[in-house]
């Protein structure tokens, strides 16, 4: 499949490695521009190209940087290209650490995604946001190996959704429907589904448990997990 990747950091790059190793043909982006991506073309297999020819290139487009940034990409980054090539999109709020306070995500009316889609222009699928880079590059299993790590996938069109789990299980990892973009607070920093690691039947159970309607309750309750472990990794001089 012809892949672009807009985003060339340790997500993108994680992708862009296993992809290539699939025998994918995977183009990639960074903000400075493909001449400043010569190593990283060396280390993937992957080829350096803009932002504007990476949502060109082919059958599935991953974006892949930093939540604050989003509203930097260029308004007419997908003009053209066909309806019906999915858009992943992998992001996270980190507002203490690295994105600052943005009010729609403050107040929880909108998923991180639904914002990333608003300012797109285009719908987009959550995944990948929920597991470590390292371990998208090194913990994917073959289908049926007991405790193979499940990753949920969230968004609105069915058919682009099921491109996106059968890419997650090519990638080693058992894909598990996450219901709606408006549901993707499910998969989101703070929850029992972030970065744990969990197998299909225990994700299945907690988005079973998390219920569909975000409350109030659960908003505070995940926003305030998320801003512990953002301190935790302040206080240990993490920088994102
Ligand atoms: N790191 C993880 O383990 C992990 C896990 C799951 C999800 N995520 C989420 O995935 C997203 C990416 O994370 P990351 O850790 O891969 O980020 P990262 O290592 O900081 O890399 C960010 C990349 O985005 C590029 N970028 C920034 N602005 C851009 C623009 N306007 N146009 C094109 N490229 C642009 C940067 O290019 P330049 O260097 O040229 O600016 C860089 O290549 C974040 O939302 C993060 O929360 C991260």
């Amino acid at each position: 499949m012809n892949i672009g990747i807009i985003g060339a950091g340790h997500i993108g790059s994680a992708l862009a490695v296993r992809l290539t190793s699939l025998g994918h043909s995977v183009c990639i982006a960074n903000s400075r521009g493909p001449e400043t991506l010569t190593d990283l073309a060396q280390k993937t297999g992957a080829t350096p190209v803009t932002a504007r020819e990476a949502a060109r290139h082919g059958e599935l487009i991953v974006v892949t940087i930093p939540l604050k940034n989003i509203p930097d990409l260029s308004k007419d980054l997908f003009e053209g290209v066909p309806a019906d090539v999915p858009v992943i999109d992998t992001s996270n709020y980190y507002p203490l650490l690295r994105d600052g306070q943005l009010p729609e995500l403050e107040s929880g009316d909108l998923t991180e995604s639904e914002w990333v889609q608003q300012h797109l222009g285009r719908p987009v699928l959550k995944v990948f946001n929920n597991i470590f880079a390292a371990n998208l590059e090194k913990s994917g299993q073959p289908a049926g190996t007991p405790g193979r790590i499940a990753l949920a996938v969230a968004g609105d069109d069915a058919a682009a959704k099921q491109q996106a789990m059968a890419l997650v299980d090519e990638l080693g990892f058992d894909a598990v429907d996450g219901g709606s973009l408006h549901e993707s607070w499910r998969q989101q920093p703070g929850t029992p589904l972030y970065c744990t690691d969990l197998p299909a039947a225990d994700v299945q159970q907690h988005l079973a448990s998390l219920g569909t309607t975000r409350t109030p309750e659960q908003h505070a309750q995940f926003a305030a997990n998320q801003a512990a472990q953002e301190k935790q990794l302040q206080a240990q001089g993490v920088k994102l």
